[in-house]
């Protein structure tokens, strides 16, 4: 099955450069590669300084591109939906304009470019699909996307189709609510298979995440925020990059920052645990030819298909009364271990190792009450 690459990250962070390095390497490599923008700006297009459409474009050998339409998409699956919804809110006494923009599906423009990535999974041309995501925050709505729309599909159209098909002819006259018809019905039960298979293959093996960031405060903090949920969404983020690290050589003028980010630098070591790529600051934009260049110093040698941390980083599970935080300590024990917490912070630290996760709200507003070593993992209860 294709390997499929997620590359996430705060605005402007570098994700569609790293992307498509990413893709230059893996078609280098010999990997059929098909990179996927969302981003209605087209910046791929601009990164690989050609059109690109909305079908795979070739760009190089093994190598094409392509950016989709969210506007035919949602003509494409969403329409009759559409129609039908709305015309359901209408008879709900919901004033016409309001009743159509309820009938936008919440998220459809990032559920667009995942039941692609859908589609090119299943058909198999490539062997490895890139995505390039919108910033982190919309990132995480569209990987709960998969969620979100079935509870969504549950709730709005939980009727059993065939009960439905039955009680509809002898029910419609005697309520005040309109029922879908079957081709809606089809559409929706379509939507919601293909929905149900995005969201088992986002979480197998074959996919990962990958955040972009820069060495700086805000944007740590947003990309901690979003590996946090990631991990529990079930999503498997298997390394961080972190693009425009200053040279020694940037020059007095830069000093602080050289001292800044390299206070940023063991943060965010100390904040992932999984390999961090690091890719310096140029002189100018990475477009064309400089892209090509790129994907070999930020590889190397390694392949990057291939998943560069396994583990499950944390895991919070709910036991009777309150949660439980697992998180691997390989190194710790429990003697030399002390656990704090600022808000939304955890802070773990032994002799050897320091770890500082971020919580998400779920737990942010508990205390823990103490932790446990079960085999090479630090279980942590909050209540
Ligand atoms: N290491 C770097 N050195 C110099 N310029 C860089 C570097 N990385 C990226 N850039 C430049 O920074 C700009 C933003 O990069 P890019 O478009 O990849 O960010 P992005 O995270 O995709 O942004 P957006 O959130 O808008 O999609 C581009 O002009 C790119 O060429
Ligand atoms: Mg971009």
């Amino acid at each position: 099955m294709p390997r499929i690459l997620l590359f996430t990250g705060k605005g402007g962070v570098g994700k569609t450069t790293v992307a498509a390095a990413t893709a230059i390497k893996t078609s280098n490599l010999g990997y059929k590669t098909l990179i996927i923008s969302t981003d209605p700006a087209h910046s791929l297009a601009d990164s690989f300084q050609m059109g690109l459409n909305p079908i795979p474009t070739k760009i190089a050998e093994n190598l094409y591109g392509m950016e989709v339409n969210v506007e035919y998409e949602l003509e494409k699956h969403w329409d009759s939906i559409k129609e039908y919804l709305t015309i359901f809110f209408k008879s709900q006494g919901i004033e016409d304009v309001v009743a159509e923009e309820l009938a936008i599906f919440p998220g459809f423009d990032e559920l667009a470019s995942l039941l692609h990535l859908l589609e090119y999974y299943q058909k198999e041309d490539f062997d490895v699909l890139i995505l390039d995501c919108a910033p982190t925050g919309e990132t995480l709505r569209l990987l709960s996307v998969p969620e979100v729309a079935k509870w969504y599909m549950n709730r709005f159209f939980g009727i059993e189709k065939k009960l439905l098909k039955i009680v509809k002819p002898i029910a419609e006259p005697f309520i005040d609510v309109p029922l879908p018809s079957e081709e809606v019905l089809n559409k929706i039960q379509d939507l919601y298979t293909k929905i149900g298979k995005l969201k088992d293959i986002l979480e197998s093996k074959d996919t990962s995440v990958r955040i972009v960031m820069n060495p700086e405060k805000m944007v740590i903090r947003e990309s901690e925020r979003a590996f946090t949920y990631l991990n529990l969404f079930g999503y498997r983020v298997d390394c961080v990059i972190v693009n425009k690290v200053f040279p020694v050589q940037a020059g007095e003028y830069f000093a602080n920052w050289l001292e800044l980010q390299k206070k940023y630098l063991e943060e965010i070591s100390n904040r992932f645990p999984v390999p961090i790529f690091k890719i310096p600051f140029k002189e100018t934009e990475i477009i064309g030819e400089k892209l090509y260049k790129l994907s070999e110093e930020l590889y190397g040698d390694e392949d990057p298909t291939q998943v560069f941390y396994l583990d499950e980083p944390m895991r919070i599970e709910k036991e009777n009364e309150h949660f439980v935080l697992s998180i691997k300590a390989p190194f710790a024990s429990k003697q030399d271990l002390k656990l704090l917490k600022r808000g939304e912070e955890l802070v773990i630290v032994s002799n050897q190792w320091k770890r500082i996760i971020f919580l998400p709200q779920s737990l942010a507003l508990k205390e823990p009450q103490g932790a446990r070593f079960i085999n090479g993992e630090l279980k942590i209860k909050f209540r």
